[in-house]
């Protein structure tokens, strides 16, 4: 059966990155999660002193920061690689949150990244999830995806998420981080935060983590379908 492309924007903290993931796993897919790509970035920025304000240091960094997705065996997912080092605990910390959405909204940085975005997904069967993904990396994804939620719930949902790796932060700290990313995210020049025309909404506040995949899922299936039966399917690039 053909593979398609999957794309899940959204604002952060809707389930985005959970759900892919397993929507991924179940369908035999790749997944590809571009924000732990901005957060590498962010955090190569600040290991190495390059000030987001300096266009050329910024731009002159770049060409140094190779992240990579790597299987780990002992928790059985792939997990975000810099230079070859995994990072995948020390992104998702509060304080490269506090300013990802400043990194990820320099263009030359979005440039870079949607590049390599397009490069990991060119041969289709890929679940990605970001901002920009249905509008700009991926405008032609077979399946688009829109997903939101009330902002306490998805604050409170992140304050779990942050307790379960250890880190104890206020609701309302949270809340303001979520509210100025999404704030940033939707004005930023390049690539902004939005729903992509063809993108199908779905409000995640009072769904279970099952209920996201399944619909998501159930979607997929049906656009297969769909384009199997109207012979739509282009031809995968070598
Ligand atoms: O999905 P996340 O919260 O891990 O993403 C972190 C930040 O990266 C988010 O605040 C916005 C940015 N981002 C982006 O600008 N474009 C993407 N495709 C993915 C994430």
């Amino acid at each position: 059966m053909p593979k398609i492309v999957i794309a899940i924007d959204g604002f952060s903290s809707c389930g985005k990155s959970t759900t892919a993931k397993q929507v991924a796993a179940r369908m035999g897919y790749a997944y590809i999660d571009t924000g732990a790509m901005y957060r590498s970035v962010s955090l190569y920025f600040l290991q190495n002193h390059i000030a987001l304000t300096n266009p050329k240091a910024v731009q002159d960094a770049l060409p140094h920061i190779h992240i990579t997705f790597n299987f780990n065996p002992k928790t059985g997912r792939n997990e975000t690689c810099l230079n070859g080092l995994n990072v995948e605990e020390e992104i998702r910390k509060m304080y490269i949150s506090n300013i990802v959405s400043e990194v990820s909204a320099i263009p030359e940085v979005r440039y870079a990244m949607v590049a390599q975005q397009q490069k990991l997904g060119r041969k289709r069967g890929v679940v990605m999830d970001g901002r920009d993904i249905g509008t700009k990396v991926f405008p032609d994804a077979e399946l688009k995806i829109f997903m939101t939620a009330d902002p306490v719930i998805r604050a409170q949902r992140r304050q779990i998420e942050l307790l379960q790796k250890g880190e104890m932060i206020g609701l309302d700290v949270i809340l303001e981080n979520l509210k100025k990313r999404d704030f940033i995210d939707s004005n930023r020049s390049e690539g902004p935060l939005r729903k992509a025309e063809d993108a199908i909404e779905l409000d995640t506040s009072y769904l279970t983590l099952d209920e996201q995949i399944d619909w998501v899922i159930q979607q997929a299936d049906e656009k297969i379908s769909k384009l199997h039966r109207k012979g739509h399917f282009k031809p995968i690039d070598a």
